[in-house]
């Protein structure tokens, strides 16, 4: 008789718990992100789609106006921030709290080869330690690899995954990249 209660018990600790441990099972993805004109929001968003995962903007304090995107003007906002390794613009938004996450996809535009410096803000605000950490980007035809090596130089104690530059990529060839992380992770 005894056994049998707990037998019960055991089952409806189960069936109530069943709901909550799925959901944090769910809440082991998070894809972070920094867009400035909308591209790198819109492989985002693809990408929390495959992954089940959550998306997180990274929002600059000011955000950019599109004459401190103009790339041809060495003294646009832009142009200063990426030629000054140290500069680190400010965050708005409600910080993350990265603890339930165990894989953080990044994802940037590629400026001047490099990731923008609000991502090394994001990166140091933030404790990564311990996580996954994957690089994406979009680009206007510049690779993602340089944009990686430099994060890894500068954030060697952080676990890296392989980096993905997302321009028109198919959802099967984003399916097998995330598929490859996923297997890296088990
Ligand atoms: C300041 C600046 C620098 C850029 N530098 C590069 C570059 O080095 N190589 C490249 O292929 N594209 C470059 N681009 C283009 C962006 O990477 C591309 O348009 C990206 O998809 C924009 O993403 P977003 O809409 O999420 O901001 C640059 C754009 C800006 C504004």
């Amino acid at each position: 008789m005894k056994a049998k209660t707990l037998l019960l018990a055991m089952v409806a600790f189960l069936i109530t718990n069943a709901h909550t441990m799925a959901q944090n099972d769910d809440k082991r993805v998070l894809v972070a992100y920094f867009s400035a004109t909308g591209t790198t929001a819109r492989a985002a968003e693809k990408l929390a789609g495959i992954t089940g995962g959550e998306c997180y903007a990274i929002t600059p304090a000011q955000p950019y106006t599109d004459a401190d995107l103009d790339w041809h003007d060495k003294r646009s906002r832009s142009s200063v921030e990426m030629s000054d390794p140290k500069s680190r613009p400010a965050l708005a938004g409600k910080k993350l709290d990265a603890a339930g996450y165990a894989v953080i996809f990044i994802g940037y535009p590629i400026w001047w080869d490099l990731a923008p410096r609000v991502i090394n803000t994001f990166i140091e605000n933030h404790d990564l330690k311990g996580k996954t950490i994957v690089p994406f980007a979009t680009s206007g035809g510049s690779g993602i690899d340089h944009s990686v090596k430099s994060l890894k130089a500068e954030y060697p104690e952080l676990n890296w995954g392989e980096g993905k530059l997302l321009n028109n990529l198919g959802e099967a060839s984003i399916r097998r990249w995330t598929d490859r992380i996923a297997a890296g992770e088990k």
